[in-house]
């Protein structure tokens, strides 16, 4: 018993003078750490730049998200013609703005099929185009309407050939909320059924 007691506390004295003993890990850790002192200086310098490298991304992305909001925002057109139905011969009337019923396309929902009113979503230069077609009892023919000040026209006066056709398109600068309409002549009249002889469509061509 008092032999090994012995053996015991002299391991015990040799563990506590012995300088390195116990902490041979961390003295290994400890030159490793000057050995590859470059190499972690790299390390920490890759991680600071992938770190970089998310942050950017993560801006891209906002910018990228941000861009196809914008281009979403940017379809805009429409096409329409008068009748939906049957026959329609408009005006003469005191409300002269033509209604075309018939939508095609109406991306953006910049045209109103009830009023018959386009109202520019973005500002912008819109191209725009109509076509009116009716017999010779009236003035045959529309005006193109930018904030209800005539723009450009189609006319034919009621002379004796029967039937005429005439179209005409411009483009506009629209601000957001500028409407366009087509309106009648006073006392003019046109005529439309299925085949789509009074037309208007309109589009933007850019975003300004
Ligand atoms: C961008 O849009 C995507 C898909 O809708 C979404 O998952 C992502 O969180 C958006 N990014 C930012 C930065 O808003």
């Amino acid at each position: 018993m008092e032999f090994r007691a012995l053996l015991l506390l002299t391991l015990l004295g040799f563990m506590l003078v012995e300088p390195g003993f116990g902490q041979r890990a961390d003295m290994d850790f400890n030159e490793w750490m000057t050995a590859n002192q470059e190499f972690i200086k790299n390390l920490e310098v890759n991680l600071k730049n992938v770190e970089q490298c998310k942050t950017d991304v993560e801006a891209l992305d906002a910018r990228l998200n941000a861009t196809v909001d914008e281009l979403e925002r940017q379809k805009i057109a429409f096409s329409a013609s008068l009748a939906n139905s049957g026959e329609i011969y408009s005006g003469p009337s005191t409300d002269k703005t033509l209604v075309f019923k018939r939508v095609f396309s109406n991306i953006g929902n910049g045209y109103s099929a009830n009023s018959g009113i386009f109202t520019a979503p973005v500002n912008g230069l819109y191209y725009f185009s109509f076509s009116t077609y009716g017999y010779n009892t009236h003035t045959m023919g529309a005006m193109l309407m930018k904030n209800s000040v005539r723009q450009i026209s189609t006319y034919e006066s009621p002379t004796a050939d029967g039937s005429d056709s005439s179209s005409n398109a411009a483009v506009l600068q629209l601000a957001v909320g500028d409407n366009v309409h087509v309106e009648l002549w006073d006392d003019g009249r046109v005529y439309d059924n299925l085949n789509g002889h009074t037309t208007f469509s309109g589009f933007l061509l850019f975003p300004l």
